[in-house]
């Protein structure tokens, strides 16, 4: 006899009602918003316009008309779709010359774009590395760089947060393996603090590693050109003591770098400074056309529209003809985490526009996010599981066009939280 479907709390499903009351317990479960209209230092959430501290868009470019018209004039030329993957037929004239772009902005000889950051991390780390390789990954690197990780079948060494002697003793152990891989954030989503790189660059020339750097958050924005943490290194000695983008005890040893430099793997998001969608990657040709052939994310995966592409084009275009957005950027971020300081709030070793205010237990971040919303301000509050327990945190970020103004009530508020 067939019977019924059962619906109620027992059926197959009935387990996720019970672990979101558990979720919603403990301060974890989190809910969609709606936002109206664009998204710029100002947002509209559920009808009400609060002052956006909680954006990656980092250079006010999301909304920028610029690149709403790149965008128009592109779905106009070849359409809005895609149509399958890049491989098939997807890759548009747009989504090419992003590519070649890309490739000069960052002084590789090839890029490749994803359809996001995420899909960019996860296909690059599992085509790199395989069943009888190591991947060595930074304890606070982004999820997908973990997922990467997992879905590659490597063996996984994860490494205490910007800890080279630790992933120096790992390396050490290594020898066994096939390849080896470093993989790390530049600067890292939520605590805003830099990787130690140019010690990282030295332990992958010496251990004879792959290294992969994902410059999600400082792509546009950190470095002389805005191509990221990464362009720091590159610079002369005598440059580098005059950059005010790093603190003195991040500051790179003033040397050159390695040869092996030009094996290195540049990831970055179009996605956040750059106010448009899609991950890319920078490197060697021989690189690209390994990811272009075996990336299951790149391979698998419908192009990203042609406007999309289009619009981050107008996005690199700004960044190299408006360095004072990103210098304008810092300097206003220096200032806040130093008041936020003076207040008594932890900001960890923030050194960028990510400013975290470290509050420890969810409920006391929700209950400061939630006054803060009060009084006309949003800004996320971070749990776990994006963040460890104990590690809760308000993630203040900055963005280009929040005046001198927004940023000292913001402060006053703090004040009185405080
Ligand atoms: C460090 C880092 N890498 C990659 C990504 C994924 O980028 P995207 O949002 O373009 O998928 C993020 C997104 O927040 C990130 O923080």
């Amino acid at each position: 006899m067939i019977k019924a479907p059962i619906h109620n709390n027992m059926s197959p499903l009935g387990w996720i009602d019970r672990e979101l009351v558990e979720l919603e317990k403990r301060g974890l479960r989190r809910r969609l918003a709606v936002r109206g209209g664009p998204q710029t230092h100002r947002v509209v959430i559920e009808g009400r316009e609060l002052i956006n501290f909680g954006s990656n868009d980092y250079l006010g470019l999301a909304a920028d008309e610029r690149l709403a018209r790149a965008a128009r004039l592109a779905a106009e030329r070849e359409g809005w779709g895609s149509g399958a993957s890049p491989l098939v037929s997807g890759r548009s004239e747009s989504h090419a010359e992003l590519e070649r772009q890309l490739a000069q902005f960052e002084g590789t000889e090839a890029a490749l774009v994803f359809p996001s950051g995420f899909a960019a991390n996860t296909g690059i780390v599992a085509a790199l590395v395989q069943d009888g390789d190591a991947v060595f990954s930074d304890a606070k690197n982004h999820a997908s760089l973990i997922d990467g990780c997992r879905l590659s079948r490597a063996e996984r060494f994860v490494y205490p947060h910007r800890d080279c002697r630790s992933l120096e003793r790992l390396l050490d152990r290594s020898a066994g393996f096939r390849r080896r891989l470093i993989v790390s954030d530049t600067l890292f989503s939520m605590d805003g603090d830099f990787a130690p790189l140019a010690q990282l660059a030295d332990l992958a020339v010496r251990y004879d590693a792959m290294f992969m750097l994902d410059e999600a958050h400082a792509t546009g924005v950190v470095g002389p050109h805005g191509r990221g943490v990464s362009e720091l290194l590159e610079t002369e000695p005598s440059e580098r003591t005059r950059t005010t983008y790093l603190g003195d005890s991040e500051r790179p040893a003033p040397r050159p770098l390695p040869p092996a430099s030009s094996h290195f793997i540049r990831v970055g998001t179009l996605s956040k400074a750059l106010g448009s969608g899609g991950g890319f990657v920078c490197g060697s040709q021989s690189l690209i056309d390994w990811l272009a052939n075996r990336a299951r994310t790149y391979v698998f995966s419908t192009a990203q529209p042609p406007a999309v592409s289009a619009a981050a084009l107008a996005a690199i275009e700004i960044v190299r003809q408006e360095p004072e957005r990103r210098q304008h950027l810092l300097a206003r971020a220096a200032e806040l985490r130093s008041k936020l300081n003076q207040q008594g709030w932890n900001t960890g070793n923030s050194q960028s526009q990510i400013i975290p205010v470290f509050l420890g237990e969810p409920a006391r971040v929700l209950a400061t996010a939630s006054a803060l919303r009060e009084a006309g301000y949003y800004v996320p509050a971070i749990r776990p599981p994006t963040v460890p327990a104990g590690e809760s945190l308000l993630r203040v970020s900055l963005c280009y066009h929040h005046t001198a103004e927004e940023v000292e009530a913001f402060i006053d508020q703090m004040a009185r939280l405080r």
